[in-house]
């Protein structure tokens, strides 16, 4: 239940484009073919009286409130439901009209009385809104009646209430999971007074299919689905649009707050990522802001097992830089370096490397992207000419066939998912490429059309035999690749994927994928109109996650499948701002905008804009940092909102490096695995309480801007100013929207990008500049960014993880729905009722052979470490396979996984590592000593309220 927008048509707008003339209570209007009278009516300022209509969903037509009179017709029609036509003439106020509608509403109010004081949607319900405007305050039906005030209220979820004493059965709810959310979890069961909303088979909402995206409260006119927020907290009394901080969607939200505590999240209809849509996530899971463990005081330490000392933010940063000076000025410039974050905005972003290049005088600086998306930039600027996806979501809308790489869309990217099935309910077809049963591949509404269940890390020997189908078959869009693309790199790739070598059948018995299925499904790509890729890490947390990348490329380019809505090649972003990340120059050998850091030009032109010199050679990554470390030449690291040691592979190598670093400062909003080796902990702010801009997949900017005031006193990009003033290199920025306008200066992608412009469009997607001063939603539209596309030889090549007797399984990981990356954020919401443990997926033969049942605990062992989950037994993974998620430091997922990584990039290889899976009864060793560490860590650590030194 939603305050009535003022902006509600009633129905959804028509698409048709030839118009029609009525007329609506005397008044002519033209609307498009297809209106309906009621939306034609509002637009003709003539506001019909509705209940089960909104202008989010189709219209259904059960709540009989929209009756109007049409001359020349009998009866009174529903509005909501009945089309205009040319030269019809309506009336919407008669005073048959007035008795049918108050009609209609006493018997409303017959089983929903009007007392509303204490109900957490009053002043803000439909149906009281609507009898008042119909004048009916009370019922005539003689009390006693049968009525349903005595139905149960079902609690169970953590975040809303669905009360049936108050449902007034429209079924907009129903509608709202169906057509918004596309996960058709609830019902209307029964008819006439015994109709009610059942969730999947008369379930509790908890344990039911729906997965709490809140579609559904949002849609209901009255407060039988509301959120507890609201009840708890009362009505909000003011409105902050943001951007929300979990994942690569971006979905823009506007937060209700009442005083200094935010009341809810409502979906910002205007969202150009989101339209009005959130997952549970971003709606609900902002409860870890203020969470009790929240740091809110600087804090310094001479050695990890000393105890925290909470100081000001004077004394913190000053001893913080006096020991990056001192580290300096022993070990050498080199000795220590800074760590940007993808959960930071790309102010903050922009500002730790400009700190690191300008500040440290070096080019040690990379980002969290490292170990998610490098392969994305590396493999798309090669052949494409720019780092970023190639389009915006809504394209999916225009799509034929959709193949879907390794990416959980409907896990890790919600908004997108359900985007994406609404497309597959109109027709599009799917091609699934991923080891597991994802949830798209088989639900009871949409099902892919092939899904090549390949064994994991052979990517690129099923996107050379796809191609090899292709080209041998002369599907190809050869006139595309020939005007496009440089010919002569054409005709090689042509030439190595037509190998015999690289065909369906010869790559069986590798890939996993019969020879037959891969045919049709390159078929099926290679023949659509409109075909777009989608991946995720499951492409690119590979060994060869680059040539992967760059294989999606080539397979797009050679059937002309850029330039266009409905086309394209789209990495689907983990973390809120993966993108801006990168783009923002977080990477050792680049400055913003992807411009190496060896070109003169460009560094002078930094050079001169920051009055430094700046190092021409690139800086560590964040292995060799590490490396480095343990070598005992590097001491130093500033890491902003960023948890390494549970998010980087083989964690305890990690921890090693980490161990042996002088001087650890970490900017973040609790104690991570990182902090508990730091030296000096600076407490950073959560998106709610800051100013700045996150970018999406779609390479979409959106403001993010303060809700809050931020606990410790600072936003992030003031950490980092402070940090740089004390360090020697003034900063002297006001607001965000100085360092924004420094980026624009500097970034030529970026040039027309100012807040004023954010402001006014709502978001830009870059390239915006004076070629695209409103941003570029689609690109390579007639030529790709390095003029002529690229096509790569990408050579299969296995990577040296083999399985053997000693690990004869392959690990893969991932993520579940409402859990987000480290956890750190979604483990302290109520989004643990449903994910508080990560779990081993094992294939039922596997755990027989090894006497396993379903929630035994089985001890996880590789080449690198060794942990303790528990199983759960399912078919969703291949004989030979095993996957779990990594959301819980105690789970040790990265404890196991190897330094293995990408050629071009060193993302790590965090989808293959060959183990082996036992039955256990108690914890791994390595899980005996975090428990230790981490009671004693809590132990150093002082609580919220102490004074400062
Ligand atoms: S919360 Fe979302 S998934 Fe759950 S019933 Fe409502 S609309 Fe459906
Ligand atoms: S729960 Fe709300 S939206 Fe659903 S049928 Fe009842 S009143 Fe309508
Ligand atoms: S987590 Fe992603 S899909 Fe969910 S609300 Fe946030 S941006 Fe949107
Ligand atoms: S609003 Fe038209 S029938 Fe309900």
């Amino acid at each position: 239940m939603y305050a009535i927008d003022h902006e509600d048509l009633g129905t959804p707008a028509s698409r048709a484009s030839e118009s029609v003339t009525v007329r609506i209570d005397g008044l002519p209007v033209t609307v498009p073919a297809g209106t309906s009278i009621m939306r034609a009516a509002a637009l003709a300022g003539s506001r019909i009286p509705k209940l089960c209509a909104t202008d989010t969903l189709k219209a259904f037509g059960s709540c009989r409130l929209c009756l109007v009179e049409i001359e020349g017709r009998k009866g009174y029609p529903a509005s909501c439901t009945t089309q205009v036509a040319d030269g019809m003439s309506v009336h919407t106020r008669t005073e048959k009209l007035s008795a049918l509608r108050r009609g209609v509403m006493e018997l409303y109010v017959s089983d929903h009385p009007l007392d509303c004081d204490g109900c957490p949607a009053d002043t803000h319900c439909e149906l009281q809104d609507m009898a008042a405007v119909v004048g009916v305050r009370d019922t005539p039906y003689a009390p006693g009646g049968v009525v349903h005030a005595d139905a149960t209220r079902d609690v169970s979820n953590p975040y809303f209430a669905f009360d049936p004493s108050l449902c007034i059965a429209c079924s907009r709810c129903v509608r709202a999971c169906d057509e918004t959310q596309s996960t058709l979890a609830l019902t209307m069961e029964g008819r006439g007074f015994d109709s009610r909303i059942v969730a999947s088979q008369d379930e509790p909402f908890l344990t039911s299919e729906c997965v709490s995206c809140g579609a559904c409260v949002e849609a209901c006119p009255t407060a039988a689905l509301s959120e507890k927020s609201l009840a708890a907290a009362g009505q909000p009394d003011r409105t902050v649009t943001t951007t929300c901080g979990y994942c690569g969607v971006g979905c823009s939200l506007n937060a209700e707050v009442k005083g200094e505590a935010v009341v809810r999240m409502v979906p910002d209809r205007k969202g150009g990522a989101n339209a009005g849509h959130a997952c549970i996530k971003g709606r609900f899971a902002y409860g870890y802001t203020t969470h009790a463990d929240r740091v809110t005081t600087p804090m310094i330490r001479r050695k990890i097992t000393d105890p925290w000392l909470p100081v000001t933010w004077e004394v913190a940063i000053a001893h913080a830089a006096r020991e990056f000076k001192r580290l300096q000025a022993t070990y050498g410039r080199d000795s220590i370096g800074g760590i940007t974050s993808s959960r930071c905005s790309n102010e903050e972003t922009f500002l730790v490397q400009k700190l690191v290049r300008a500040g440290f005088g070096n080019n040690n600086v990379d980002t969290c992207a490292r170990v998610c998306h490098s392969p994305t930039g590396y493999g798309l600027k090669h052949t494409l000419g720019e780092s970023a996806g190639t389009q915006t979501f809504t394209s999916v809308m225009k799509c034929d066939v959709i193949m879907l790489i390794g990416a959980n869309v409907t896990e890790g990217h919600p908004v997108f998912g359900s985007q994406m099935k609404r497309r597959m309910r109109e027709g599009a077809r799917l091609i699934v490429v991923d080891p597991r049963a994802i949830d798209v591949v088989r639900t009871p509404h949409v099902t892919a059309s092939h899904h090549l269940q390949l064994k994991p890390g052979t990517n690129v020997a099923v996107m050379n035999a796809i191609a090899h189908v292709v080209v041998t078959e002369g599907l190809a869009k050869e006139d595309f690749a020939l005007a496009r693309c440089e010919p002569e790199s054409w005709h090689r790739w042509k030439v190595f994927v037509s190998r015999p070598d690289n065909s369906p059948e010869a790559l069986e018995g590798v890939t996993g994928v019969p020879a037959g299925e891969l045919r049709a499904a390159a078929r099926l790509y290679a023949g659509a109109p409109n075909a777009a890729i989608y991946y995720g890490l499951g492409v690119t947390e590979h060994s060869q996650g680059t040539s992967m990348v760059m294989a999606i490329a080539n397979l797009a380019m050679a059937t002309g499948n850029f330039g266009r809505e409905g086309v394209g090649v789209n990495p689907l972003r983990g973390q809120n701002n993966v993108q801006g990340s990168c783009d923002m120059g977080s990477f050792p050998h680049e400055f913003s905008g992807y411009r190496h850091c060896s070109d003169a030009t460009v560094r002078g032109l930094f050079e001169s804009h920051w009055r430094v010199t700046l190092p021409t050679e690139p800086g560590l990554r964040i292995p060799n940092m590490f490396e480095a470390a343990l070598d005992g030449s590097f001491k130093g690291m500033y890491v902003q909102g960023e948890d390494l040691a549970q998010s980087d592979p083989n964690t305890q190598h990690v921890t090693a490096a980490l161990s042996a670093l002088e001087c650890l400062v970490v900017q973040d909003l609790f104690i991570n695995e990182t902090a508990k080796y730091a030296h000096v902990f600076l407490p950073g702010s959560s998106f709610l309480e800051k100013d700045g801009t996150f970018t999406n997949a779609e390479r979409r900017i959106s403001p993010v801007r303060k809700v809050l005031n931020p606990p410790a006193g600072l936003q992030d990009w003031e950490i980092t100013q402070m940090l740089a003033n004390a360090l020697g290199y003034p900063m002297n920025y006001s607001h965000p929207r100085e360092i924004m306008a420094e980026i624009a200066e500097l970034t030529p992608t970026f040039t027309g990008v100012s807040y004023e412009k954010l402001d006014r469009l709502g978001s830009l997607q870059w390239p915006c500049n004076d070629r695209a001063p409103e941003g570029t939603p689609t690109m390579h539209v007639r030529e790709f960014v390095r003029g002529k596309g690229r096509f790569y030889v990408t050579e299969y090549v296995p990577t040296d993880e083999r399985t053997t007797s000693r690990y004869p399984l392959i690990l893969t990981t991932g993520r579940v729905l409402t859990q987000y990356n480290v956890g750190a954020q979604t483990r302290r919401t109520a989004n643990v009722a449903w994910h508080d443990e990560d779990r081993l997926e094992i294939h039922p033969s596997d755990a027989e052979a090894r006497g396993i049942a379903d929630g035994d605990w089985v001890g996880v062992a590789s080449r690198a470490g060794e942990t303790v989950l528990r199983a759960t037994v399912t078919a969703r993974v291949h004989p030979g396979v095993v996957y779990t998620t990594f959301h819980f430091p105690e789970s040790g997922a990265n404890v196991i996984t190897t330094d293995n990584s990408d050629w071009a990039t060193n993302c790590p290889e965090y989808k293959v590592t060959a183990v082996e899976v036992v039955k256990v009864d108690q914890p791994s060793e390595w899980q005996r000593r975090f428990h230790e560490d981490d009671r004693r860590q809590r132990r150093l650590t002082p609580s919220a309220d102490v004074d400062r030194v």
